[in-house]
């Protein structure tokens, strides 16, 4: 571990570390993806944004982490540049060692909107990267066919999206990145638009799905409770430019019982944290502690 200056544990629960830098590095048995300072700054005719300042962070083989953060801080930016859509200004991201400099199927990408193909049959759907890899059709639609009964849609393969409901949709969005077989899930508020009871129910599959296949998951949220839920560790961005901020690790058994004290616990000091994040953004002391809902 490098430059870290502060470790605060909690009620045994909550190991926040901070670094000098706001950046930081956690060892890792085996760190699949190392994140070195990366920065982007984008110029267009208006200006320049800067998007991310100097993120570093490692990630390790299987782990689920969240980020949190402001609007606009370059959550999605630091995915896309994760997925090989979008490249830093400065710095490096490394997966098994390799820089990435473009988009592979061994990274998966679930965007908030529903994208699939409308044309296509759900089957179809979740088999299109294999499709472009040449695998034949009987294999792909067999592949396909497994990834769709592991999100529950098993009866639908000769359906259309439009036939499917938004929490669905998403669902099989999820299987056709999992049908590439990913060694890293990367979800952009994947369950942004998706009703608060269908949202806990997918949040319940996708962690079943992440036990049995164990990929790497990169989840982007701003739903507090979702990343409590969810993740071996949060990350708290800070308002543009985007650093990291904060790391929060959770260590406790899954499921989670969303009410308990434990959970609790992290998601009012994660809370205080986004709280800080925003009052820096809007330039006044907004007090979040203590307000009871998950969601922002
Ligand atoms: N292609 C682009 N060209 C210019 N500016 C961009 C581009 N993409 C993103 N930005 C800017 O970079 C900043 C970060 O955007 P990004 O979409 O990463 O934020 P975000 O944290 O995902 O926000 P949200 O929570 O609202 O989804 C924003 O100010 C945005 O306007
Ligand atoms: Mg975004």
């Amino acid at each position: 571990m490098r430059a870290v200056s502060d470790i605060i544990h909690k009620g045994g629960e909550i190991k926040e570390i901070r670094t000098k830098r706001l950046s930081v590095i956690v060892s890792a048995i085996y760190t699949m993806l190392t994140v070195s300072n990366v920065s982007r700054v984008f110029e267009s005719d208006t200006g320049m944004v800067e998007a991310l300042r100097d993120i570093n962070l490692e990630v390790s083989d299987k782990e689920f982490v969240c980020f949190i953060g402001p609007s606009g801080c370059g959550k999605t930016t630091f995915l896309r540049i994760i997925a090989g859509l979008d490249h830093p200004t400065s710095g490096e991201v490394l997966l098994d060692g390799v820089a990435i400099r473009s988009p592979d199927p061994e990274r998966g990408m679930v965007f908030q909107e529903y994208s699939l193909f409308p044309w296509r049959t759900i089957l179809d759907n979740i088999a299109f990267g294999l499709e472009i890899k040449g695998v034949p059709k009987a294999e792909r639609h067999d592949i396909a066919q497994k990834y769709l009964e592991l999100v529950g849609l098993g009866a639908f393969e000769r359906n259309y999206p439009y036939e499917l409901s938004g929490g669905m949709r998403q669902r099989v969005a999820i299987a056709r990145a999992l049908a590439n077989d990913p060694k890293v899930l990367l979800m952009d508020e994947p369950f942004g638009s998706i009703d608060a009871q269908t949202r806990n129910v997918l949040q319940g599959e996708l962690l079943k799905i992440w036990q049995k296949d164990r990929k790497t998951v990169l989840f982007i949220t701003h739903s507090i409770d979702e990343a409590v839920y969810l993740a071996d560790r949060v990350v708290v961005l800070s308002a543009r430019p985007g650093q990291i901020r904060s790391i929060i690790e959770i260590d406790l058994e899954r499921p989670r019982i969303r009410t308990s004290v434990e959970v609790n616990v992290i998601r009012e000091r994660l809370l205080g944290l986004l709280g800080e994040a925003r009052a820096q953004e809007c330039g006044e002391t907004i007090c979040w502690t203590g307000v009871a809902a998950g969601t922002d």
